[in-house]
């Protein structure tokens, strides 16, 4: 990339939390992949590196240039009508999802070279980004446009750019449970891909299978990644409507949650 004229602006390097092993054992297994991120040219200054935006994802932490993320299972994972995986190398969403983020603002065009399921393309709708996939394989662009066309929400995600100018109120989240506004032993559920639920507990941590933690923790166990915001990603019931965290704290700050 250097011999090209590009700048090496971060190899970020993605440990797979739950590898291939090296089935012959004659060698360690493989547990990471790096990405180069790259700008045109060691003065060329106009990229897009949404700081702000990557440090609320990672609760509050600068995000580091190793990401623990896991391959790409269960039902993320695209099977054909043989019940086998459509592609052997489906990257997950998660890994396309912090890319796409970090470097790209709403409306932006991103282009993947080499399609395959339409991991890019998929993420990318969803963040409310454009994009643009080369593939050669029919099989796999077929794949790609079923799955892209059955898209038809976005992320909570796709506009914290937006939402991030207004500052974000520090609010922990036992001081909500201390007000009776989330009770001891109510129930905090997942975005709908997880269906997990959590309990809540008097200290302010969450009881989810064998695990207690805050919402971050709990979160992030779930999702399989280091570091998970737990405002953006549980839900509570409130009127029997599902209430992001995030938004209840917000009224809360605002004055407007009546118990
Ligand atoms: C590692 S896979 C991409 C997987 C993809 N990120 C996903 O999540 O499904 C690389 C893809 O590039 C395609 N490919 C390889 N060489 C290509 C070329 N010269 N032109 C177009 N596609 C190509 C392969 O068919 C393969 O599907």
């Amino acid at each position: 990339m250097l011999n090209l004229g590009y700048w090496i602006l971060n190899d970020v390097t993605w440990y797979k939390t739950n590898p291939m092993p090296n089935f012959l054992g004659t060698r360690f297994t493989n547990a990471t992949e790096t990405l180069l991120w790259c700008s045109k040219g060691e003065n060329y200054k106009k990229y897009t590196f949404n700081h702000k935006l990557m440090k609320q994802y990672n609760d509050g932490k600068q995000m580091t240039s190793v990401w623990n993320i896991g391959l790409c299972i269960g039902n993320e994972r695209i099977k054909g009508a043989d019940g086998k995986k459509a592609h052997s190398t489906q990257k997950p969403e998660e890994l396309l999802k912090r890319v796409i983020l970090s470097t790209t603002k709403q409306g932006h065009v991103v282009l993947d070279p080499f399609f395959g399921t339409g991991t890019t393309g998929a993420v990318a709708k969803k963040l409310g980004r454009k994009f643009i996939g080369i593939e050669r394989e029919k099989n796999y662009i077929q794949v790609a446009k079923t799955r892209i066309e059955s898209i038809n929400t976005l992320l909570p995600e796709s506009n914290w750019l937006e939402t991030l100018k207004e500052e974000q109120p520090k609010v922990p989240f036992v001081n909500l449970v201390r007000k009776n506004i989330i009770g001891i032993g109510e129930l905090l559920y997942t975005r709908k891909r997880y269906n997990k639920k959590a309990e809540v507990l008097s200290d302010g941590n969450l009881h989810c299978e064998e695990h207690i933690g805050s919402i971050h923790r709990i979160g992030a166990i779930i999702q399989q990644t280091l570091s998970c915001n737990g405002w953006k990603f549980w839900y509570i019931f409130k009127n029997n409507q599902p209430l992001l965290l995030d938004d209840l704290r917000m009224q809360y700050v605002k004055g407007e949650y009546q118990i």
